[in-house]
Order: structure tokens, then sequence, then C-alpha cells
């Protein structure tokens, strides 16, 4: 799909069909987020001076060929990681305002923030500097959405320290934005 349409038809979705993604979807979409596009280890997204601060994780609910879990993306060999088994969908919702979509969405693709990395070279700036790497990050896996014929949907709103519980992340990982996807109704 040319940029330009995928540009056009982007639109948040709220509302999704019972069905599953599959796994080689789920891989696109977290290669696009965050993927490695060259052997030093550079990514789809631009990186406050190469620190590389988001942290990616995969809520798989419905996921063909993937059991339910929560899983850490690993960017240099574009492999997952379990981390915790079984569906946190609707717990996921629960911390994010009781959000329906999220209950709804087969997966949800999450980025946590470490800005120490970050601030290590750049001190008083590196808070804004990660959350606009963020940002990149989403509109990758925006756009890419799109061009799967996926719905998507980011969420800002989330109680933090729920999610971090949820999702068993390292104390260091600051859950900031994420995005429910799925097929769309
Ligand atoms: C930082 C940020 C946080 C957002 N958080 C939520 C959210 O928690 N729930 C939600 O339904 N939409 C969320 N959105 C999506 C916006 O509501 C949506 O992009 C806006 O209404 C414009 O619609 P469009 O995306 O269809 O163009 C968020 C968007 C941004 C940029």
């Amino acid at each position: 799909m040319p940029l330009a349409n995928a540009l056009q038809r982007r639109r948040s979705v709220r509302e999704f069909r019972p069905e599953p993604v599959n796994l080689a979807e789920a891989g696109q979409l977290l290669w696009a987020a965050q993927g490695t596009t060259s052997s030093d280890g550079k990514r789809t997204a631009p990186s406050a001076g190469g620190t590389y601060p988001l942290e990616t994780y995969l809520v798989a609910g419905q996921v063909d060929g993937l059991a339910a879990g929560v899983y850490h993306y690993r960017p240099a060999t574009h492999e997952l990681a379990l981390m915790t088994e079984g569906d946190v969908r609707g717990a996921l919702a629960a911390a994010s305002m009781n959000q329906e979509c999220v209950r709804q969405g087969a997966i949800a693709i999450l980025f946590a923030t470490v800005v120490a990395r970050t601030a290590a070279k750049y001190a008083g700036s590196a808070g804004g500097y990660v959350d606009m790497e963020a940002g990149h990050a989403a509109q990758n896996l925006s756009l890419q959405a799109v061009a799967l014929d996926l719905g998507a949907v980011m969420i800002g709103a989330m109680d933090e320290a729920a999610v971090a519980k949820l999702l068993q992340l390292p104390a260091e990982h600051r859950p900031r934005y994420y995005a429910t996807l799925g097929r769309p109704k």
C-alpha cells in the first residue's frame, strides 16, 4: 500500500470483531514499531542519540499460533520472550479506565520507557525525547496496522502503576503508551 493511502485511511478503530490476528501480523506490527533495519541495531523509528529507551511488549489475547500471554519483543533477533501466560486484556482494560476497546482488541502492543538510558546523554531533556520517540514508534505501528487491514487505537489513558503490576514489568520499565489492535468490525 502506498504510504499516502495508509495516511489517508488511518483512523482510530475502537470496535473489533472477536477474531484472532495471526503470528505473522503480530510480528510485522512489532517490527514496524521497533524492529531493526540495519546490522548495527538501528531501528525503524529514530532515537535520540541512539539511546533506544523503548521496551516493547505484546499482550496477546487472540493470536493464531501463539498462546495468550504477555511477551517481551527483542528487536535484535526479532524474537518474543514469554513473560507471563494467560489473557490479561480484561485486566488491562480495567487498568485503562475500563475502555471497552481494550477488552475487544485481539492484541495490545505497549511501549514502556526507560528514561535513564536517554538521560545519561541528555539529562533534563530526556523525558520529552523519550515520549517523542514513543510517538514515532506508535505512528509506525498505526500505519502498519492500516496496511495490514487491521484496526488500531492508541491508548494513553491508563493507571501506569496498575499496568506495570499487571504485566509484571521490570521496575525500570514505565508503561507509557500502547495500541489496542484487531480486525475492525
Ligand atoms: C497521546 C494520545 C493518547 C490517546 N489515548 C487514547 C485513549 O486512551 N483512548 C482512546 O480511545 N483514544 C486515545 N487516543 C486516540 C485519540 O482519541 C484519537 O486519535 C483522536 O480522537 C483523533 O481521531 P483519529 O485517530 O481517528 O484521527 C489517544 C491519542 C493520543 C495521540
